[in-house]
């Protein structure tokens, strides 16, 4: 047997020891709850395995709709390995690959506005549907243009965000969000704009930031200036969970004033809290009265990830210093974040990285709802 066969045959027999090793800690008691083992944020074969199942299968938020506004508005992102041209074409936003048909290249950069893409390599150029519209000194008999579309990937819009999927038999959205609107919809996230977008590099795997994101408990320690003030750990409460997502309440303290008035539906206990919810497998976000920020994550190996985040505003419902304040405030937030997760990553190497014991479901029982989440999904799979 060559090394390579033994490798991978190794590599497959740890998955099938760390899938039994998921299952296990996600069936502890109700009241015990664990946290899975330092493996998990770090194994190659693992990681190789969730980006073919519970990641390829996912939903993933790839913007903010109103970034799609106009016909042709278009952003570009590596999702999983998959290089994607997102991009409004009439009524619709489409996931296009960003692969020329011709030998391959990618045929756009960044974000920006096009009437058609260009391909960079010999110039063949395809409409924001996909389609081939020109393809220069190609004269061959057998050359069929309509069979040169751009391959396209299933998008769709829900609360305003843009969701992709990978898999041909996409999961159905509605199920993994069902309920969501009930706990959301009061908010009105369809009405909030977009005033800011960022991405970065965060050395940690993309499980931990999921997780960190999602509970409270770490809200008075991590965060003693930039949240503890209104979102003290004490005030956070469990939220609703779904087929997809999991949810929990950053309530203010009595002293804090309303921070904006936001939809007419939210009462004064709506306009009091900020209430945080996941879409898994990778999207965080956090919606106040006249505010949403959305952390979409990327993995991108098992110890690293592309997080882009965007901040939306409710209306016009704060002013421009306020923003500016507000962006800067967040960027503290992720930072204090990022420096904690990747400190982390590197101990989640040790042996004695066994996965400890979860607090209860008003400050971890998101991160047991994404657990629970997670081996059902992997469970689906040969
Ligand atoms: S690779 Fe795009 S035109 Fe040749
Ligand atoms: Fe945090």
């Amino acid at each position: 047997m060559n090394e390579h066969v033994l490798g991978s045959a190794f590599g497959r027999a740890r998955v099938a020891e760390m899938r039994e090793m998921l299952a296990e800690t996600a069936s502890a008691a109700d009241d015990a709850p664990r946290g899975l083992p330092g493996c998990f944020y770090n194994d190659e074969a693992f990681f190789n395995h969730e980006c073919r199942t519970v990641l390829h299968q996912g939903w993933h938020c790839v913007g903010r709709a109103d970034e799609f506004a106009e016909q042709g508005d278009y952003l570009t992102l590596n999702l999983l390995g998959e290089p994607l041209i997102i991009v409004r074409d009439g009524d619709e936003i489409v996931a296009l690959s960003n692969v020329c048909q011709h030998r391959g290249m990618p045929l756009a950069e960044g974000q920006g506005n096009a009437s058609r893409f260009v391909c960079r390599y010999h110039a063949w150029a395809y409409g924001t549907d996909g389609a081939l519209l020109r393809a220069p000194r190609m004269k061959n008999d057998g050359f069929d243009p309509k069979k040169c579309k751009l391959g396209r990937f299933h998008c769709v819009q829900r609360f305003g965000f843009v969701y992709v999927c990978l898999a041909d038999d996409a999961p159905d959205i509605d199920t993994e969000l069902a309920d969501l609107s009930a706990l959301i919809g009061r908010y009105e996230p369809e009405e909030y704009s977009i005033v800011h977008a960022a991405t970065e590099v965060w050395n940690c795997n993309w499980k931990a930031l999921v997780e960190n994101f999602m509970e409270g408990y770490h809200l008075s320690v991590v965060h003693p200036q930039t949240l503890h003030g209104y979102t003290p750990t004490g005030l956070s409460r469990k939220g609703p969970k779904g087929a997809g997502f999991t949810s929990y309440f950053a309530n203010y303290p009595d002293n804090i004033p309303p921070r904006g008035d936001g939809a007419p539906g939210l009462d004064a206990e709506w306009k009091h809290r900020s209430t945080l919810f996941a879409t898994f497998p990778c999207q965080v976000v956090s919606i106040a009265a006249s505010l949403l920020v959305s952390l979409s994550i990327r993995p991108l190996t098992p110890t690293s990830i592309e997080v882009r985040w965007t901040m939306s505003v409710f209306g016009d419902s704060l002013d421009g210093d306020t923003v500016n304040q507000r962006i800067a405030l967040w960027e503290d937030v992720n930072q204090e974040d990022r420096e904690k997760l990747e400190m982390m990553q590197t101990a989640l190497g040790s042996v004695h990285a066994k996965g400890g014991p979860l607090a209860g479901e008003d400050y971890e029982g998101t991160v047991k709802d994404f657990l629970h989440w997670l081996s059902r999904r992997d469970a689906e799979f040969e």
